[in-house]
């Protein structure tokens, strides 16, 4: 990756970068929407990613391309100081401008000029967070060029910190954290209240399997947003400030309080933060028909209580679930269309995927698209 953006960034700008660095996506294993509620959370971090150059300019302009939109970039060029949000087709330079405006309430300072390329070989909007990959990239890019060296977990702060505050996605720190602290063959957990990041390793002939439906619900981001205020709701009719203090006990007393979707957000947040915490006993046994029934029984309850997946997402968890190699399966990220990931042993190979991706097309016309994971290690410079 790094030799394509290098000669890239040349053939864009005329010079070589100074900078390159790459941080990858991730599968998000269990934990679904336990993030912002102060939970316990498993992502993965995968092998695709994206990759940012970067070169100081003298003056002040700074000028963003990407290979997003195409083989000839364009080039977006803005001024320096503080950034100001872009619309429509430059909107994706929102996440690096949201990084360089987060400097500041991170006490770092920002770069002035500079010429950045973005290069991707991530799927975009799959639920494998392509977002976290460019704001980590992005922030260990400009923190590079301006000599400055913030410990990781504040690197993974100003990341949320920016999709939060900039982009505008009140988002948990899953994605960051996974993209930040990722390792091979290795699950990151976060405990998102405590903010503390560590990684379990991967039991061996452990597969995941990716299922992209390339379906995004038209509402999508809203409807996070939706889910987030449900949440703060149930909490504060609890008593608690987050969801994480939240017991079943007190669930059910306070039920005459709640409506009735309030009240099955929080039931779900509650179990699957149980369920999170039984996945890592269950892994640390090596109990995998455990672990899969747990991803499974998160997915229902995403579809049951949280509402948040769709009839695709349904169906390919129903098809993968019946298959004897497939521990389990569930959708992935935030919800309301993208993706659904099977954990499988490695007896499942194409040919089973293609009998689950050919049974789809039949019922949704459209095949999706079957990515076999690999994982791979965290935010770096190359
Ligand atoms: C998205 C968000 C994460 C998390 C998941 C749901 O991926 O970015 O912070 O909330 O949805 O678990």
């Amino acid at each position: 990756m790094k030799e394509k953006i290098v000669a890239k960034f040349t053939e864009i700008y005329g010079r070589a970068p100074t900078v390159v660095t790459r941080a990858p996506g991730r599968i998000e294993f269990i934990g679904n929407h336990t993030d912002y509620n102060g939970g316990i959370v498993l992502g993965a971090s995968i092998d695709r990613g994206i990759a940012v150059a970067v070169a100081p300019r003298d003056d002040a302009q700074r000028r963003f391309a990407s290979d997003y939109s195409g083989a000839t970039p364009k080039i977006v060029a803005v001024g320096g100081g503080k950034p100001q949000r872009q619309d429509g087709d430059d909107a994706w330079t929102n996440y690096p401008l949201g990084i360089i405006d987060s400097f500041p309430a991170f006490n770092l300072t920002p770069p002035e000029g500079f010429d950045y390329l973005a290069v991707s070989d991530l799927p975009v909007g799959s639920g494998l967070s392509s977002s976290a990959a460019i704001e980590l990239a992005s922030a260990l890019a400009f923190l590079a060029i301006t000599d400055q060296a913030p410990s990781r977990e504040e690197v993974v702060k100003l990341a949320r910190h920016a999709e939060n505050n900039f982009v505008g996605v009140p988002c948990g720190i899953l994605d960051q954290g996974v993209s930040g602290f990722g390792k091979k063959d290795h699950l990151v957990f976060i405990d998102c209240r405590a903010l503390t990041f560590d990684t379990v390793p991967l039991p061996p002939d452990t597969h995941f399997w990716v299922f992209n439906t390339h379906t995004k619900h038209a509402l999508a981001d809203g409807l996070y947003e939706a889910r987030h205020t449900e949440c703060m709701d149930a909490a504060k009719t609890l008593g608690v400030e987050l969801l994480v203090d939240g017991t079943i006990e007190a669930l059910e007393a306070a039920r005459p309080k709640l409506n009735e979707s309030v009240y099955r957000r929080a039931k779900h947040v509650i179990e699957e933060i149980e369920r999170v915490r039984q996945t890592v006993e269950a892994l640390k046994r090596g109990d995998l028909a455990e672990v899969g029934k747990l991803i499974t029984a998160s997915h229902r309850s995403s579809q049951h209580l949280f509402e948040n997946s769709t009839p695709e997402l349904d169906f390919l968890v129903d098809q993968l679930t019946g298959i004897l190699d497939v521990y389990g399966a569930r959708l992935t990220g935030g919800g309301f269309g993208g993706a659904v990931m099977a954990m499988t042993n490695g007896r499942f190979d194409e040919k089973a995927a293609d009998l689950v991706a050919d049974a789809y097309r039949q019922r949704f016309q459209e095949r999706p698209e079957v990515l076999h994971m690999q994982t791979g290690d965290g935010a770096s410079v190359l």
